[in-house]
């Protein structure tokens, strides 16, 4: 009798909740050992999705996706580091996990050696020499976000290959052995869960809108879980790099077919953007806290700036005298967010093109400041610290990886394509979505971007600029060395949810696992409303509405992975349970 798999994996979620397995270590081995071969509809599937994983002497890859977590986890195996692992891994998301893993996308990357050496790799989308600042806004000087939101005018020129090529020369693979398992998953195919079935069917019009060629994304009868999906034209660009190296992406045929596709959905990308495209090295943003270094992305990311901004103003809040999810540690927390968005608004951009507000904005006697209009009794109006703009939805794009191998290095990388499958154009013979990062800039200063972000002068587009991002891959040390890997998608909620995230597990000392599946919420000041996951304590957010707070419940914010180091020789992995995210062990 054919085995539902939904059930299976169900089930499997189900255990790792309850961390029974955790309880009865003979049978965690059992399980860990036991191959999930389920059959619906007739295919055959094998994935294991693992929420909770303590690993002794041994490294840990948690992604968005089973197969995914497995790739990096087989290159440790194979000898390979952490940065080989993030490579292997980001391709096989690109494969396994169109919606945001990707090829035509960018993102960025926080790696600790465990030399001690810290860097950062910021392979972030660049806007085209063709763009310009009002590029799209109509005739009546409006802003057209259909124009920035979808299609080939939405595509700033891809980072995530250029990103790949720059973390290798930290692994000790080669490129041909990490890009191989992806070609595989392209190639033979995998099996879709629900939740993907449910995603491709809901944008097939999407699809068929932005691509008149036929894409192995749109079928004619609906998705189901258990279907294959198999990835041709994908797997031969993945061996066109494996042959050519990063030629193989930005010239030659990929770039010739990506610029001709580009172009026919309106788009103004051209073999000399893609020919040009630069990974930036930047100095990781670094700040004590509590004893721990936080290690963190700068600018053009806001969300290091940002998680620095909350985590001190809340330190001058005392939150850590609060009971977590209290109404006082939650108002500290909200304010603290409030005013770190209300920054990111007016002076955020690329610092090769703005002036870089880093230092000011994260100073002692700046913030301390920016903290004296708190006030316990009551919220504090947006409109005292900007311009009110009207609400606009949040989506919950981008994937994250964690990484520590056994010789402690660490990876923390975010990417994405901006949106659910970014522009939803595919070139062509090209096989991968490309994104929408476009909307990422101020599009016009005052209109929020698909994220509810309002962006100013700032962030306005200019030909090479790498639009504002709030991508915060972060590692935290303790002793100069990894203790915690950790970040997630999210849009604007990446920050807060980062920031949540870490302060439930210094300040609250929740367990890690506790940390990332404890309800979140969120505030971006522009909308005055707060997003809240269910699950809050009613008596908390009661207290909170009697002081002028207000409140919006959304399904979800944020699917946050991370990693814990309790010793040079134990670590923690935890998958965030809002998703099919899994944990792998060497
Ligand atoms: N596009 C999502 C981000 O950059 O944060």
């Amino acid at each position: 009798m054919p085995v539902n798999f939904e059930l299976v994996l169900t089930f499997i979620v189900w255990l790792d909740k309850t961390q029974l397995l955790l309880v009865f270590p003979m049978k965690k081995l059992l399980f860990l050992s036991l191959f999930v071969s389920a059959f619906c509809f007739g295919q055959s599937l094998d994935y294991t999705i693992h929420k909770e994983i303590h690993a002794q002497n041994k490294g840990l890859v948690v992604s968005a996706h089973p197969l995914a977590s497995e790739v990096g986890a087989e290159i440790l195996r194979a000898g390979g580091n952490a940065f080989d692992a993030s490579i292997a891994t980001q391709l096989a998301l690109a494969v396994v996990y169109p919606q945001a893993g990707n090829l035509g996308g960018g993102g960025f990357l926080v790696g600790v050696k465990n030399t001690g050496e810290k860097f950062t790799i910021d392979f972030r989308e660049t806007a085209p020499e063709k763009s310009s600042r009002d590029m799209y806004l109509d005739a009546h000087g409006n802003a057209d976000t259909t124009l920035s939101q979808d299609g080939g005018l939405a595509v700033g020129i891809p980072g995530s290959v250029a990103g790949f090529f720059a973390t290798l020369k930290h692994g000790v693979l080669p490129m041909a052995q990490l890009i191989e398992p992806a070609i595989k998953l392209a190639q033979n195919g995998f099996a879709i869960t629900k939740r993907e079935a449910d995603l491709l069917n809901a944008q097939k019009e999407a699809f068929l809108k932005h691509n008149s060629q036929p894409i192995p994304f749109v079928k004619a009868s609906p998705w189901k879980s258990g279907d294959l999906l198999i990835q041709k034209d994908l797997a031969t660009t993945l061996k066109r790099i494996q042959a050519l190296g990063e030629k193989g992406f930005y010239e030659g045929t990929t770039a010739n077919l990506l610029v001709k596709g580009i172009k026919a959905q309106n788009g103004i990308l051209t073999l000399n953007d893609l020919k040009n495209y630069k990974v930036a090295d930047r100095a990781p943003l670094e700040f004590p806290y509590k004893g721990f270094s936080i290690v963190t992305m700068p600018l053009p990311s806001s969300g290091g700036i940002l998680l620095a901004q909350m985590l001190k103003m809340s330190s001058y809040g005392h939150l850590d005298q609060f009971k977590f999810h209290s109404p006082q540690a939650m108002q500290i927390m909200i304010e603290a967010e409030r005013r770190a968005f209300a920054d990111r608004a007016q002076y955020m951009g690329d610092p090769d093109f703005v002036k870089d507000p880093t230092e000011l904005l994260t100073s002692e006697a700046y913030l301390k400041s920016r903290w004296k209009s708190f006030n316990h009794l009551s919220a504090t109006p947006s409109a005292e610290v900007g311009e009110i703009i009207p609400v606009q939805t949040e989506s919950t794009e981008t994937t994250h990886i964690s990484i520590i191998d056994k010789a402690q290095n660490a990876v923390s990388v975010t990417t994405t394509l901006n949106g659910l499958y970014g522009s939803k154009v595919i070139s062509p013979e090209t096989g991968f979505f490309l994104n929408n990062e476009m909307d990422d800039f101020s599009i016009k200063p005052g209109v929020p971007n698909m994220f509810g972000a309002v962006g100013g002068a700032a962030n306005a587009i200019a030909p090479g600029k790498r639009m504002l991002s709030s991508m915060t891959p972060t590692i935290v040390l303790k002793d100069s060395k990894p203790y915690l890997v950790v970040g997630t998608p999210g849009g604007t909620t990446i920050p807060t949810s980062v920031y949540q995230t870490i302060v439930g597990i210094i300040d609250f000392k929740l367990t890690p696992n506790r940390a990332v599946n404890a309800p979140k919420f969120h505030h971006q000041w522009l909308p005055e409303t707060v997003l809240v996951e269910k699950g809050l304590n009613r008596a908390a957010i009661k207290a909170l509405k009697s002081k002028n707070y207000i409140f919006q419940p959304v399904n979800q914010i944020g699917r946050t992975e991370v990693i814990l180091v309790e010793s040079s020789s134990r670590a923690i992995g935890v998958a965030d349970s809002r998703g099919d995210d899994s944990v792998a062990s060497e």
